[in-house]
């Protein structure tokens, strides 16, 4: 694709990666993109690269616009590969620029690349750079979501050049929301804000919270943000903040999502039970089964709904792997202000559900404890227990979650 002009001499010069399934581990089914930007001032600046495979697109993209040799300065907001392992490749056509950066990222750049040859300058928030009719401002992010991260603010163009944040894993042909929403849906580019959120943002909900109330708090007029993921807000950028407030508050559906694995399709059984006493109780309710399933797609889920009960077949003692690789997952993500509750099947010997609790304790989850568990294959006097620990949860969920906004 080419160069997209996002305000008058600001472009998109990043690439759109259609077929990336696997982003580091997590799934990506509609791809992603990877947004770097090129101010045409008077000296030519360039935010952030692209992931290698899509040097050459990049540097094409520029090409069109100017002779890269005239690329005067390069900000980088954040070092992770997916934006800055085509550096090498624009330092070596435009070898006089400067690099600005901060500190954590010159670190990790010295570390990534040979950078001896290269002119850097550490900048921290509050730091201005005067690149002619505009100035940046640098603002650091740390932990949002690298030790590196930082956003730049552009004043004449009322432009936030956010780097990840903001950003949803998502290829199309549109580079703005309001074209996004044409070709698709709100709700379909919600469900890929809501999934990049949980898989990476969601154990930085009250960081979030704090860079967004620093940055509101230094007053900048924000008519348009800039991630280096997917489609760009110009239409309303209040709807992606008001958004990640939300996210950052914990903010679920009152649903209950039932996320389980099976062996001989006992646990499997438990599920439909289970799932009518919750809507019985007028809660809606989704199944995810995780072998059939990427376990991102069950972290979005999760996050989506305020109550989760996971099902677990007992092998060997305890859970069922897939399970156990899912909450190993979860935890890394801290989840918070979700309530658990757990079930299972065994032959011999249980020992699945009792683990599941275990994990949720060491979340510091809130739970409603002993779940329901059957021996072998359920009974209709099980399925009727099933059914009615499904009720008592709906009813339970139906009360935690009053005590969210
Ligand atoms: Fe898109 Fe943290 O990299």
């Amino acid at each position: 694709m080419k160069a997209v002009e996002i305000k008058p001499d600001i472009y998109w010069v990043g690439a759109i990666d259609w077929a990336v399934r696997d982003f580091h581990g997590y799934v990506t089914p509609n791809g992603t993109t990877y947004n770097n930007y090129l101010v045409l001032d008077e000296q030519i600046t360039l935010f952030d690269t692209v992931k290698h495979d899509f040097s050459d697109v990049t540097i094409g993209n520029i090409r069109s616009l100017i002779d890269p040799s005239k690329i005067k300065n390069i900000v980088i907001n954040h070092i992770e590969n997916d934006h800055v392992t085509s550096i090498g490749d624009i330092m070596h056509l435009a070898p006089d620029a400067t690099i600005y950066i901060s500190e954590r990222g010159k670190k990790g750049l010295d570390r990534f690349f040979d950078t001896s040859a290269w002119n850097m300058k550490i900048v921290k928030t509050g730091d201005t750079l005067n690149i002619g009719k505009r100035t940046l401002l640098f603002l650091e992010t740390p932990m949002l979501h690298w030790p590196d991260s930082m956003m730049t603010y552009i004043k004449e163009d009322k432009l936030l050049i956010s780097q990840d944040a903001f950003g949803q894993h998502y290829a199309s042909a549109a580079r703005f929301d309001d074209e996004f929403t044409t070709c698709f849906s709100v709700s379909e580019l919600e469900d890929a804000i809501k999934d990049y959120y949980a898989n990476i943002l969601m154990p930085f909900g009250t960081l979030i919270k704090t860079k967004i109330a620093e940055i509101q708090k230094l007053g900048l007029e924000i008519d348009m943000i800039a991630p280096d993921h997917g489609i760009i807000w110009r239409k309303d950028p209040s709807k992606i903040i008001n958004m990640y407030l939300d996210m950052a508050d914990g903010k679920a559906d009152l649903r209950v999502v039932i996320i389980y694995d099976t062996m001989w399709r006992s646990t499997e059984q438990m599920t439909l039970p289970l799932m009518q006493g919750i809507k019985d109780e007028g809660v809606d309710v989704k199944i995810v089964k995780l072998r059939a399933n990427p376990i991102s797609l069950a972290v979005k889920e999760f996050w989506k709904a305020r109550g989760c009960l996971i099902g677990s077949p007992t092998l060997n003692n305890s859970m069922f792997p897939t399970i156990a690789e899912f909450l190993a997952y979860l935890k890394g993500l801290r989840p918070k202000g979700r309530l658990m509750g757990a079930f299972g099947s065994y032959g011999w010997m249980g020992g699945a559900v009792r683990d599941v609790y275990e994990e949720f304790k060491k979340m510091g989850l809130e739970m409603v404890e002993q779940g329901v568990q059957v021996v072998y294959k359920p009974s209709a006097e099980d399925e009727k227990r099933c059914y009615e620990f499904g009720r008592e949860f709906a009813n339970k969920v139906k009360e935690y979650h009053k005590n969210f906004k």
